[in-house]
């Protein structure tokens, strides 16, 4: 087989480690920037971790915005954006998971820059984001603002969005709640095992992915379990690391199409529809992705004992709906109050996702995405 691919690696500078949220400043400085905008989620700004995040921002914290909102309104980035132009921002720090992430992204892509070298550049004001779930929203350069009135997220992709700085701290970890753990962590599962099949993967992406597939296997339970768990925590963030990198630089395929059109349309948890459509859209993809979804089932740790492919990528998707169910996630659509009517809906939205593109089976209708939302139900 002539192997061949196309890819741009996209950079952040990454931190990684216990009790790095303290470098936040010296990293500020590092910038060059003096006028500091700290956006934070609500439940986390009155904990340490935000303190200490003003602490070592000291004089270069010139304001807090606070009212971060979930799937990123409109009426948030907009008020957002005119506190940074009115203060004349050059630095935004995000501490939260994808909504506040989702915030920070947009400021300081539509906010304007003081400095003349950045604006000749087309640079964007720098984004140093920390994240605090799995999700992995800072690894990519996508930024998704949602029209609450007329439901619609408008999604745009721009390499200029992705952060300049992330720094991983897994003692910000520790107070994530053991749901969302359990759901952005499988988020984070799903993000490796799409990158491991998808069309637009490649060896190094696939590598990574695998990688974190088994480190999530073995820290997410753990982490559900015993949220102060430092090994195990550790362990996890690696995971979210790579699948971040994954997602960033692997075209995510049939499950995330899913998610995407069932997301939409009934503003559901991001995490706990992946949670539910994984293991179907595994099954589904098995009998073409096979040696794909057997390397997933050996990251899984499914001993190498059975040398049929086929039989061990329906393994790797059986093992996956267990895991789902022992981490006390939902697991049928009917579950989450979806009505089996609505499911012709989801697959027709389906069909509109670049998603089905580089899904390694292909999909020609809405009849088969229907099958495997039939089977989810
Ligand atoms: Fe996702």
């Amino acid at each position: 087989v002539i192997v061949r691919f196309d890819c741009n690696f996209l950079a952040s500078r990454v931190l990684f480690g216990p009790g790095r949220l303290g470098e936040v400043g010296a990293e500020a400085r590092r910038l060059g920037k003096q006028r500091a905008l700290f956006v934070c989620t609500p439940s986390l700004c009155s904990s340490t971790h935000a303190a200490r995040v003003r602490a070592s921002l000291g004089e270069l914290l010139v304001l807090e915005y606070t009212n971060v909102e979930p799937h990123v309104p409109v009426h948030v980035v907009e008020k957002g954006i005119a506190l940074a132009n009115r203060y004349k921002i050059d630095l935004v720090i995000a501490l939260g998971g994808g909504s506040a992430i989702g915030v920070g992204k947009a400021i300081t892509f539509y906010a304007s820059t003081s400095s003349e070298y950045t604006a000749i550049n087309q640079q964007c004001i720098p984004l140093i984001a920390i994240p605090t779930t799995y999700a992995g929203s800072e690894a990519t350069p996508v930024l998704g603002i949602t029209d609450l009135e007329l439901g619609q997220k408008q999604i745009l992709s721009d390499p200029r969005i992705i952060p300049r700085v992330v720094i991983y701290d897994p003692e910000v970890t520790f107070d994530l709640p053991s749901q969302l753990t359990a759901s952005t962590g499988v988020n984070a599962l799903a993000h490796c095992v799409e990158a491991v099949y998808s069309r637009s993967s490649n060896p190094l992406i696939r590598a990574v992915a695998l990688d974190g597939i088994a480190r999530i296997r073995w820290a997410l339970p753990r982490c559900v379990e015993t949220g102060q768990d430092l090994k195990a925590r550790s362990i996890m963030l690696i995971g979210a690391f790579m699948a971040g990198f994954s997602l960033a630089n692997a075209g995510m395929a049939l499950h995330h199409g899913i998610c995407h059109s069932l997301g939409g349309k009934f503003r559901l948890q991001h995490g706990i529809i992946n949670a539910i459509m994984l293991p179907h859209v595994m099954r589904y993809n098995a009998d073409t992705a096979t040696s794909a979804l057997a390397e997933i089932a050996s990251a899984l740790g499914i001993p190498a004992s059975d040398t049929d492919m086929y039989k061990r990528a329906l393994q790797a998707a059986d093992l996956v709906y267990e895991f789902v169910g022992s981490l006390g996630l939902p697991q049928r659509l009917r579950d989450i109050n979806i009505a089996e009517s609505d499911l012709l809906a989801v697959a027709e939205g389906v069909m509109h996702s670049r998603a089905v593109l580089d899904n390694p089976k292909p999909i020609t209708s809405a009849k088969q995405v229907l099958a495997i939302l039939r089977q989810a139900w």
